[in-house]
């Protein structure tokens, strides 16, 4: 294998055949696993409980195993023992009839989540090329990651759709079943030798659930692959296409054994398929006992279970599973090719992606845009054009307050858009791709220009419809207050989001924070007469409070008002300061009323990056420590 893959540089020809070649598996010959057991502590009772309990299977390549049962029947679970995510289990597994090294064992196997975790704003072509990219080790050269890609679209039957997006709740792309076939795809890209399948039909109506297995079944054969995927409900048709079947019920074996074993065996133990009826559907049916009468103790339903599993028990289950050999073996010397990419590539595509993500993305983007604008024009023109008078001073702190504040709780829009990708990077983190510190960097860095945009965008709109003070300096400095305010409120949301991956919870815990920051900044309450409790635990930490001192003393200082009247008919000043007897109040005058010092700018701007550091920090930390 080795020698074929260095010769495939050579000519486009060859790379084409050795390519092909690379897809195929020659090394894994067979998975088998035997008495595999999964107990757990019962969350009611507090008593072990099998979840999943003496199970055993065995796979040739190029065959497809269902793996059936009742919901919650241990499905999901098995699937997940058997690629090696969890790691409480008990039981043997061998790959060609002998042990195998974990970290060996990963690389030759993929997994496909029952839930799609594709970015609705990608095409198919590009959702292939990004995983290729992410996957794939810098020594699968950049021809040879295309032609895989290529091969995959054609397999899968998305010759038609590869320059479509995928869809967005707003935006129609390709179908559910063609999403699914996407997914799976994506997941060959590294030319797995095992591939795991979580209910891949599962929301599809019957034609696209025969569409996907038959595909991957086609697949399966042409590369000679092993396939587990569990599946509820399958159709007869659909039913058929599979080679061998794992019927579970309650984490115990109902059946192992070929698909066309299935009903002479049930008739064997006096529970044949009715005529016309789906054998799938007759089987699931004998297996459940959710709708047992609940009058008698052990139901009907229950006794009959009972029954099938002590038959299968007894028929001794082993003529169709090999008895695994126990020892190291190094029968894989050869696994090159099916590295990661682990390194500094993967932030950089990351970015990539996420950069095509946001510019594509309506909801993400130009509506969070269109919604500043918005706000922008609001207070520009309900703050109009203030004067350098007493009067308007009041006005000018409160657009201050007003718009740092309120551009801080937008925020709250960032909240889906940063699940959506939370909920990639957990499956491709799932999958080995990459780690937590990938995924907040290239978060952190795609926001940037984004809020600088923004930041820079509603400063135009509000500072000279306002009438702050005159000065460009003084407008960058604006700009730049609202920009680190942006990267703290959103730096928020991410910390809240990974900590509470959940819409509403996340948004409600935004929200209340946003309304925290704003009652404890300074303004609505002077920070003298806070009480202690809200002034040393959140008042210094509040990133606002910050902002608006920022925004106060830039406007401010430098800045003189006049007062009302005049000095020949009698001049009241509401401010008092050495301008008084000019009937002017000297900025100053008003920062000393809140108690903002004035030249320190360079150290509020330090404690704000503090501020966003810890953020993303205790972020990263959430995400790396949730799994
Ligand atoms: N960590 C756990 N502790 C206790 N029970 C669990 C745990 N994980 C899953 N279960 C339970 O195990 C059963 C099997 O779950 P699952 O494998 O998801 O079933 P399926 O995929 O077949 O629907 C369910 O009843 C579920 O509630
Ligand atoms: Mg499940």
């Amino acid at each position: 294998m080795r020698n074929r893959l260095s010769a495939s540089v050579s000519s486009d020809t060859e790379r084409q055949t050795s390519n092909e070649f690379y897809m195929l598996n020659d090394v894994v010959r067979s998975l088998s696993w035997s008495n595999v057991t999964l107990t757990v502590e019962d969350r009611s009772t507090k008593q072990p409980r099998d979840l999943i309990s003496r199970v055993n299977g065995r796979v040739q390549a190029g065959e497809i195993l269902a793996l059936m049962g009742p919901s919650g029947s241990g499905k999901t679970t098995l699937l997940n023992i058997l690629a090696g995510r969890n790691k409480s289990s008990h039981g043997t597994a061998a790959v060609n009839d002998a042990s195998i090294q974990a970290s060996v064992y990963k690389k030759l196997t993929s997994f496909v989540e029952q839930e799609d975790a594709l970015v609705g704003s990608l095409t198919v072509r590009e959702t292939l090329e990004f995983a290729a990219r992410l996957a794939l080790p810098r020594s699968v050269l950049k021809a040879e990651k295309g032609t895989r890609v290529q091969n995959l679209i054609d397999s899968f039957g998305l010759k038609k759709q590869a320059d479509t997006l995928i869809g967005t709740p707003i935006r129609k792309g390709i179908s559910g079943g063609q999403k699914r076939r996407v997914s799976v795809a994506s997941q060959l890209i590294t030319a797995p030798k095992i591939l795991f399948l979580d209910e891949p039909t599962s929301g599809l109506d019957s034609v696209a659930s025969f569409e996907v297995i038959s595909l991957l079944k086609k697949y399966a054969q042409q590369h000679q692959l092993i396939v587990v995927a569990s599946i509820h409900q399958p159709s007869a048709a659909t039913f058929q296409l599979f080679d061998k079947l794992l019927l579970l019920s309650q984490g115990q074996t109902c059946y192992f054994g070929a698909v066309s074993g299935v009903a002479p065996y049930f008739a064997r133990l006096g529970m044949p398929v009715p005529d016309l009826m789906n054998p799938s559907e007759h089987i699931l049916d004998l297996t459940n006992t959710d709708f047992d009468s609940e009058d008698e103790e052990g139901g009907t339903a229950s006794q009959r279970l009972v029954t099938i599993q002590s038959a299968w028990k007894e028929q001794g289950n082993s003529d169709d599973v090999g008895t695994p050999i126990l020892e190291k073996s190094d029968v894989f010397p050869d696994v090159q090719g099916l590295g990661l990419a682990h390194d500094l590539g993967i932030p950089v595509t990351l970015l990539q992606r996420l950069y095509l993500k946001s510019y594509r993305d309506i909801v993400t983007y130009w509506i969070r845009v269109a919604m500043y604008m918005g706000l922008a024009v609001m207070m520009g023109t309900v703050w109009l054009q203030l004067s350098t008078i007493q009067k308007d001073i009041q006005s000018f702190v409160n657009a201050l307050f007003f718009g740092s504040a309120f551009l801080s709780f937008m925020a709250v829009a960032y909240v889906p858009a940063f699940l959506e990708d939370r909920a990639i990077f957990v499956k491709e983190r799932a999958n080995g791709l990459y780690g937590p510190l990938s995924f907040v960097v290239s978060n952190f860095f795609i926001g940037l220009p984004f809020l600088f945009l923004i930041s820079i965008l509603f400063a135009t709109v509000t500072y000279w419809l306002i009438s702050f003070r005159p000065d460009a300096t003084a407008f960058f400095v604006h700009v730049m207050w609202l920009f680190l305010d942006l990267v703290a409120a959103e730096s928020l949301v991410v910390l809240v989001s990974s900590l509470f991956p959940n819409f509403i919870i996340a948004l409600a815990l935004v929200a209340f924070a946003n309304g925290l920051w704003m009652s404890v900044g300074g303004f609505l309450v002077p920070t003298g007469s806070l009480n202690v409790f809200w002034r040393y635990v959140f008042h210094y930490i509040d990133y606002q409070a910050y902002v608006f001192r920022g925004m106060m003393v830039n406007e401010f200082d430098g800045r003189t008002y006049r007062c009302a009247g005049n000095v020949v008919t009698g001049c009241s000043c509401a401010y008092e300061s050495e301008l008084s007897g000019q009937c002017k109040i000297d900025g100053k005058a008003v920062l000393q009323y809140y108690d903002y010092p004035t030249g320190q700018l360079g150290k509020t701007v330090g404690i704000m990056i503090g501020i966003i550091v810890v953020y993303r920090v205790l972020g990263y930390l959430a995400l790396y420590f949730r799994k």
